[in-house]
């Protein structure tokens, strides 16, 4: 892959990973990621973050390091921001093509790089404030910024040019292509990469918010004049755009999020939709835009992204065998876990022999302090004044979004 220069001293490069592989294991990427490297190239060579052998990322970073004049035996320090094997994976490799190499990280850092790689030598700990000095005018200062996205993780600035390698923080899904920086996308590109950092961060990131703006706080006096994370596009026009999304993002946490409701649903014989269309109805008359979302059709990725942004959630699902319809507790898990807490709440349902399904989800639900209102259930196929009740229910719950 290219090297792209952020100016004549450091360089992006980027490996574009397109797999039918889940993110983590987890997450789909259908329009892949991208894996970003940066080269500093002072007296000494540095190298911020590294990859994993994956998609043919270890080939596409020795191609870019020599189209800046480096091989991968050049490099006099390797920093890791972040210990998670998508950048370092290929670290084992990487010490035996570059013996000479010197590691730095934090020492919780350097503990996971004995647990994962068992490295051990050529290592050193660093903390905030820490300076790593290149020569002729470039230098890294390290800034601590633990649980972003895990605990042992740091961002790297670099004074002379204003640039920031932010690792996970700030990043996004997606391959970049052979652009990379901001004002190389248009606005249908930027509007797409947003969907992503969303997705990206309700999905990786939304578990750790408070951190994320502990670590924007530690930001507020650099001065930005590029955001180069380890994922998505290079921020050099517009710094602070993907900064303040992500203070954005952070800020869900505490209620200012989007009048708007996320729809999760699911139907065995329709009778379910049938009452969902009346909520929806009432959801419209009140002008409170929502999200659809069936489970278990569309991959919860997707809709953590949507349930993590919006103030209200609907649930739909019909009792399955005396409790929940088993898909949707697959998703109010992950609402837990992801922290989609706080929201205003309605949940609907019908039932076939008996009902079941609205002692399980009122248990699911518990830590998630939703603000609920009076659930919705029926027998069957739901009758006149079962729907008009659902609409009911739907204007109220609009109502409820729009004055949270
Ligand atoms: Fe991109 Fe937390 O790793």
């Amino acid at each position: 892959m290219k090297a792209h220069a952020i100016n004549d001293r450091i360089y992006a490069i980027h490996a574009d990973v397109r797999t039918e592989d889940l993110f983590e294991g987890i997450w789909p990427i259908p329009d892949g990621v991208s894996l970003n490297s940066y080269l500093l190239k002072g007296e000494k060579i540095a190298l911020v973050d590294l990859v994993r052998d994956w998609g043919g990322a270890p080939a596409a970073l020795e191609t870019g390091l020599s189209q800046a004049g480096v091989k991968l035996a050049d490099v006099d320090y390797l920093v890791l921001n972040h210990l998670e094997p998508d950048h370092t994976g290929w670290l084992a490799e990487y010490r035996r093509l570059n013996p000479k190499v010197q590691i730095l990280a934090t020492a919780k850092g350097c503990e996971l790089l004995r647990s994962f790689y068992k490295v051990t030598e050529g290592v050193r700990v660093v903390k905030s404030g820490d300076e790593l000095d290149l020569g002729a005018g470039l230098k890294l200062v390290f800034i601590e910024t633990p649980n972003v996205h895990w605990p042992e993780t740091m961002m790297s600035y670099e004074p002379s040019s204003g640039t920031l390698f932010s690792c996970d923080a700030f990043g996004s899904f997606g391959m970049l292509g052979d652009r990379v920086f901001d004002d190389q996308f248009n606005a249908g590109e930027h509007e797409r990469f947003e969907e992503e950092s969303l997705r990206y961060y309700s999905n990786i990131v939304s578990s750790f918010g408070l951190f994320v703006k502990r670590a924007v706080e530690k930001l507020a006096g650099l001065e930005l004049r590029a955001v180069a994370p380890s994922h998505g596009m290079i921020w050099r026009a517009g710094p602070r755009a993907i900064v303040d999304r992500y203070t954005k993002y952070a800020s869900y946490l505490d209620g200012k999020r989007e009048k708007e409701v996320c729809v999760v649903w699911g139907s065995m014989y329709g009778n379910t939709e049938r009452g969902l269309k009346a909520v929806l109805q009432g959801l419209e008359d009140e002008g409170v835009p929502y999200s659809m979302h069936r489970v278990p059709n569309e991959d919860a990725s997707y809709i953590l992204a949507d349930a993590y942004k919006s103030e209200g959630i609907l649930i739909a699902m019909p009792t399955y065998e005396y409790k929940m319809f088993p898909p949707m507790a697959y998703v109010l898990d992950l609402f837990d876990r992801k922290h989609v807490w706080g929201r205003t709440a309605l949940r609907i349902g019908s039932w076939g022999w008996v009902g079941g399904a609205r002692k399980e989800y009122e248990e699911a639900i518990a830590p998630l302090k939703w603000n609920n209102l009076e659930s919705v259930e029926w027998p069957g196929i739901p009758d006149e004044a079962a729907l008009e009740v659902l609409r009911a229910r739907g204007r109220e719950l609009g109502r409820r979004v729009k004055e949270a």
